[in-house]
């Protein structure tokens, strides 16, 4: 896996502050988010975080989710690291220091892990209204945050009141999509979503970095221009999918899950067993059971597909200028050829 390079800390730390935010937005975060289930969401969030924190970026990522899946992506879960959401929790309701209960779960990442704690925090906060849920939050995950560079909530399904947090506290938003029938209703209720936090003062500052197409079969150009062309309708301003999508490969998505591994390590462990296997086989074909079955031949295909979404989306996150849209972009080109011509 060559040729891609994860921009350095471009994410200025100390640029959040209380004192600088009418919303609750932590500069270096980022949510990945849609109410829809099973896009990707969580997927998403271990391999974007682990490939920064493998760059060198100081991560945390933060589960919302009571499924606590993230976990198992990381392999914290298997290892009994995760605290079933009882850290935050307590940091939220009762103003505990927030410490992430899983520390160097990979060089450079910690997590903050959910599960049934999660789901009690979730109704708790529900009770206390958005306003003062998102202080509780705010308050919670600031004095924590300047040691990180980059900060990932991997926020639930559904219209779930910690999604809506995940989004409070963060500049941008990523939103991955499975082009599926109901796709594209799902981001009709994120654009909303993300319109209420900027109106309603939740957050006034929230950004949708862009889509990525999650799970994708077929022509991922073709598909591009469709979701875009739907896109900019429903969200009125300019939004970015992202070149890269991430191809399907059901059998490397089960055992990455079940092993803890994102797509950076599973293809190593692929490529090593590939190595073995050619070694057994000069020897006696018989030694190759041993082995158990061979991992997915996607596995080099996905670790490449996060790597380069990985370089993708954190240049867009580390770019402060505003996300034009396809006409603006279009607009843009026209004037410029304008200007350039003979007088
Ligand atoms: N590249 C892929 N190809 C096919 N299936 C995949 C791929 N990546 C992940 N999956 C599978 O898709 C399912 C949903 O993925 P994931 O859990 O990341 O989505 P999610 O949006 O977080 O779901 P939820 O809404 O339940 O939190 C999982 O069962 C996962 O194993
Ligand atoms: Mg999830």
């Amino acid at each position: 896996m060559e040729g891609f390079t994860i921009p350095m800390r471009l994410v200025p730390r100390a640029e959040h502050g209380a004192h600088e935010r009418e919303s609750t937005v932590l500069n270096q975060a980022l949510a990945i988010a849609n109410g829809k289930g099973g896009v990707g969401k969580t997927s998403l969030t271990a391999n974007l975080a682990a490939i920064a924190a493998n760059s060198g970026w100081e991560v945390l990522v933060v589960d919302l989710d009571p499924q606590g899946n993230l976990g198992a992506d990381l392999g914290y879960q298997q290892l009994g690291m995760g605290d079933d959401g009882a850290a935050l929790s307590k940091a939220v309701q009762f103003g505990e220091t927030l410490r992430p209960p899983v520390q160097r779960v990979r060089p450079h990442l910690d997590a903050i892990s959910a599960g049934r704690k999660t789901r009690e925090l979730a109704q708790v906060l529900h009770e206390r209204g958005r306003a003062d849920s998102a202080q509780a939050m705010d308050a919670a995950f600031a004095p924590l945050v300047d040691r990180y560079d980059l900060v990932v909530f991997d926020c639930p399904p559904g219209d779930a009141s910690l999604g809506d947090l995940g989004l409070a506290l963060s500049r941008c938003l990523v939103v991955p999509i499975k082009f599926d029938s109901g796709s594209m209703d799902g981001l009709e209720v994120m654009a909303a979503r993300v319109r209420a936090a900027r109106t309603s003062g939740t957050n006034s500052k929230l950004q949708l970095l862009g889509i990525v197409l999650f799970d994708i079969t077929r022509n991922a150009t073709a598909l591009r221009r469709q979701v875009l062309e739907e896109l900019e309708e429903d969200f009125h301003q300019g939004v970015r999918v992202f070149e890269t999508a991430i191809r399907h490969s059901q059998r490397a998505a089960y055992d990455m899950r079940s092993d803890g591994l994102v797509a950076i390590e599973y293809e190593q462990e692929e490529e090593a067993e590939r190595e073995a296997r050619l070694e057994l086989l000069k020897i006696d074909r018989h030694y190759l059971s041993e082995l158990g079955p061979a991992k997915s031949a996607s596995a080099q295909g996905i670790a490449d597909d996060y790597t380069s979404l990985t370089n993708e989306i954190l240049e867009a996150f580390s770019d402060p200028s505003p996300i034009r849209s396809a006409a603006e972009i279009a607009r843009g080109d026209r004037m410029a050829r304008a200007g350039a011509g003979p007088r």
